[in-house]
């Protein structure tokens, strides 16, 4: 069954019942009349004198998810190795104080309102300059000082333990966004053991919006210090090319024949050291509209994950700042440089100021949506 938990909560059904979507949620729904059980949230803490919980998210197969109404942070993905020995896959902390710590450099988050940078932290809209939080040598980066990775959402898990839904209004003028932008995220954990994670926001002004996830996979759970042996394979033929602080030329220049090259499988450490500073790019997918956009392997566990996603772009980020200084780590571990990486689903950096590029602006009666899909398995 789901429900592994020993202490249940009753949901009366209701419209959590009638909206249920998922497959898991079919089956409580079909097992009941008029009520469903899930498994009942943990205390985590508190921020800004709300409480933070902490859901879990389970399938028939015993993978396992973890997610806190804070930030929409990840703080489990458990899945087994090839040997059925089971491992948390992904970079975390041992409690709340992790992720409150200055640094924290955004261990599992929802990113928003803009996921990556923006120059100089200003953009232009409708004959208007903006000006926004500049957190990030002069940019701005993943929303300001106080982005969604920062703020604690509305969580209303779904019958079946397998999906959460995270909602927050994001003000007019927050962070120097215009526009009042209700963003609702959904996490669902699959009975084929993918984690699908679906944005949609709306606007009452025009604004950029940039939704994406920062979740650190390590696919040995916490047995390599490192990614460097992990294989990557993406399938973006191009890239876009940044300057020093990580803001792009404005130019699409092909991987072929560059360390960017990702289009056949390949261990990240091959080429890592001709990159400067490590892996932190904008790589363009090759198709239109949402596929299968990558994989990701580790040898020794056997476990691999496949990303597809609605998205035209990936920042690979491969962990390049993380030092082994930071505290509260899940088990006392060491997270150093590459300890963990990102594969944070988006629209390109930059867009706002970048007008060749695709757009991010969303206006008053549109909706913007996102969907990314990561899929774990062992081979
Ligand atoms: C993103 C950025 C990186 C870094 C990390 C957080 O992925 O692209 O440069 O800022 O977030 O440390």
């Amino acid at each position: 069954m789901f429900i592994k938990q020993i202490s249940l909560m009753t949901i009366i059904s209701g419209s959590l019942i009638a909206t249920s979507c998922n497959s898991a949620g079919k089956k409580a729904e079909e097992s009941t009349d008029s009520v469903a059980t899930t498994a009942a949230p943990q205390p985590y803490g508190h921020v800004d004198g709300q409480e933070v919980l902490q859901y879990t998210l389970t399938n028939a197969n015993g993978i396992v998810v973890k997610v806190l109404n804070y930030g929409g942070v990840i703080t489990d993905i458990i899945t087994p190795d090839r040997d059925g020995n089971k491992g948390n896959i992904v970079l975390s902390y041992d409690s709340l104080a992790g992720y409150l710590q200055k640094g924290n450099p955004y261990f599992g988050t929802l990113v928003g309102r803009y996921g990556n940078r923006i120059a100089k932290a200003t953009f232009q809209l409708d004959g208007q300059t903006y000006k926004l939080a500049a957190n990030d040598h002069g940019n701005t980066l993943h929303g300001g000082m106080k982005g969604f990775d920062k703020v604690v959402w509305k969580a209303t898990p779904q019958p079946g333990d397998s999906s959460l839904v995270l909602e927050y209004t994001s003000k007019d003028g927050e962070e120097g966004y215009p526009g009042n932008l209700q963003v609702q995220v959904t996490y669902t954990l699959t009975a084929d053991n993918a984690l699908k994670i679906e944005y949609a926001a709306t606007t009452d002004k025009a604004t950029p919006v940039n939704l994406t996830q920062h979740t650190y996979f390590n696919l040995s759970a916490g047995k390599d210090a490192n990614i460097l042996d992990h294989v990557l394979q993406l399938n973006a033929s191009n890239y876009t090319p940044v300057d020093d602080l990580l803001i792009p030329t404005g130019k699409i220049s092909p991987v072929k024949g560059t360390p960017m090259d990702f289009t056949a499988a390949k261990k990240i450490g091959q080429d890592i050291g001709k990159v400067k500073g490590g892996y932190d790019h904008n790589w363009v997918f090759d198709k239109q509209g949402f596929d299968t956009v990558g994989s990701l392997y580790h040898e020794a566990s056997g476990r691999y994950m496949t990303m597809a996603t609605s998205e035209p772009a990936v920042q690979f980020y491969s962990g390049n700042f993380l030092d082994g200084s930071l505290d509260y780590t899940r088990d006392g571990a060491k997270y150093v440089q590459h300890a963990g990486m990102c594969l944070e689903a988006q629209h390109f950096p930059d867009s706002p100021n970048q007008p060749s590029f695709p757009n991010t602006i969303l206006k008053p009666g549109e909706r913007y949506t996102q969907t990314t899909v990561y899929q774990f398995g062992v081979k």
